[in-house]
């Protein structure tokens, strides 16, 4: 137990070797140590009545979420596993003035460390666990299936069922092999079929462990990042940037068809998501076909500008497709962190306004109204698989979580059918381009040690799940 040299922002330390009593009892330190303004947000029992700064919370009335609720953190493989060497990123993260800031090099070592982390998550209080399968470690050439790897992803599975966790299993979050990508990623014709029978594969040998898959992560990021201007940069959107840099790495590489999912013809990598979506699905299902599939949307929630709003635009253009798909899903994975006001395109945030270590607006509202949309248009039920901040300033999260589930809890009151809240991240992890600046995680990681330290706001929000309630 050691205490961070930031008198007001206690933190405990969780080495390699902890035990689970170690755990509980830091993670009831962390929260006693989240007091914030002479006010306790948490508490460290389960027969605590809810917090009084608890909006929603009547005093002596625990509100409880429904039974069952979902309570988990997510990772992705290629953010924390490490040593993702077959993958497409892999190799553009090590090209000469590559866009990314850093390599993912070892990550979190989540790869060898998964016993511990996924102890600690159920430590912490949480009942589900979401992650990620990495293709490319499975298919690391095209046509190899590699049964140690299948057993690897069997083994992380099967950790989480011994500690009652509920699995929440992504097929695919942004990363692919590298000969995939050679063959031009998701613009390949041949994509959906490739990933299809990859899907069938991973199903078969992981299926009777998996409780909810998803086919993707964020298909409609490439479309969302069109509506996001570059700073200073006149009309250029974040997707016309990473356009612009695929004749480059083409050129690099000596690949000329290679694209990736962020690097590419945003276009034709949503007609190739849309039919590998449809593809994977059926594959999954023809293995197990009462296994519960959807897939994961990143939205913002949408606010009009006063003038020349956009919106309805912007929402048929990077949503519709995807949510007239999920109407045929057993679920949707919404993933939301900020609001946009959209004008002509989003607008930066106002002047003055709170923002997070990424430059996305403080406004944990956005939950709320996302899942209500998402809900409306598409009828099934919703699992919040995403959703937290970057910040260096853990009190700041505790706030954001709990303003976060106070909306949520509105829209469950108004009869909207949500069955879970997943946090990103259980660890501070590769933000991708952004390399390891951006602190999402609830649990902090020493990069150089791969030691684990517990944050308050991982206690905060663990002990809300332990609970069922704010
Ligand atoms: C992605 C994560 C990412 C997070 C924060 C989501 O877009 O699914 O991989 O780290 O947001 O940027």
């Amino acid at each position: 137990m050691k205490y961070s040299d930031q008198p007001d922002q206690p933190i405990v330390e969780s080495p390699s070797s902890i035990t689970r009593r170690d755990l509980l009892r830091a993670a009831s330190m962390a929260v006693a140590a989240g007091a914030i303004g002479g006010k306790s947000l948490a508490h460290a029992s389960n027969s605590q009545p809810a917090p009084a700064a608890t909006a929603s919370a009547v005093p002596g009335k625990p509100h409880p979420f429904p039974d069952k609720f979902l309570w988990g953190c997510a990772t992705a493989g290629h953010q924390v596993e490490g040593n993702n060497t077959s993958s497409d990123l892999w190799t553009i993260e090590h090209l000469p003035e590559s866009m990314f800031k850093e390599p993912s090099g070892d990550a979190c070592d989540h790869y060898h460390l998964y016993p511990q982390d996924i102890s600690m998550l159920a430590d912490l209080g949480f009942n589900t666990y979401r992650f990620s399968l990495e293709w490319s470690r499975i298919e690391p050439e095209e046509g190899f299936f590699s049964n140690a790897e299948l057993d690897h992803y069997r083994r992380m599975l099967s950790t989480c069922r011994e500690h009652n966790l509920t699995t929440l299993l992504t097929f695919s979050h942004f990363s692919m092999p590298r000969w995939f990508a050679y063959k031009g990623g998701w613009q390949n014709p041949a994509a959906p079929d490739l990933y299809a029978r990859f899907c069938e594969k991973a199903t078969k040998h992981l299926g009777d462990l998996i409780n909810y898959a998803s086919t993707f992560n964020e298909p409609d990021i490439p479309q969302l990042l069109n509506w996001i201007l570059l700073p200073g940069n006149g009309d250029t959107s974040i997707t016309a940037m990473f356009q612009k840099t695929l004749s480059k790495v083409r050129q690099q590489l000596n690949a000329p068809d290679f694209a990736s999912f962020f690097i590419g013809d945003s276009n034709r990598i949503r007609e190739g998501l849309i039919a590998a979506h449809n593809k994977g699905r059926e594959a999954m299902k023809s293995v197990r076909s009462d296994m519960p599939v959807g897939f994961n949307l990143a939205m913002l929630d949408d606010q009009p500008a006063p003038t020349d709003s956009h919106v309805a635009e912007k929402r048929a253009d990077v949503y519709g497709p995807w949510l007239d798909l999920a109407k045929k899903c057993d679920y949707l994975g919404v993933q939301t962190y900020s609001r946009a006001i959209v004008g002509k395109r989003d607008l930066p945030p106002a002047n003055g306004a709170e923002v997070t270590q990424v430059g996305w607006e403080y406004y944990p509202e956005c939950v709320e109204h996302v899942v209500r949309y998402a809900s409306k248009e598409t009828g099934v039920p919703i699992i919040v698989t995403e959703n937290g901040i970057a910040t260096l300033d853990d009190t700041r999260r505790i706030e954001y979580v709990q303003r976060a589930l106070t909306g949520l809890q509105h829209a469950i009151d108004d009869g909207v059918d949500v069955r879970g809240y997943v946090a990103w991240s259980l660890l501070d992890n590769f933000e991708w381009m952004s390399g390891f600046t951006p602190k999402f995680g609830i649990v902090a990681v020493d990069l150089a040690t791969q030691k684990r330290t517990i944050k308050p706001s991982a206690a905060f929000l663990g002990n809300i799940a332990r609970r069922n309630s704010l």
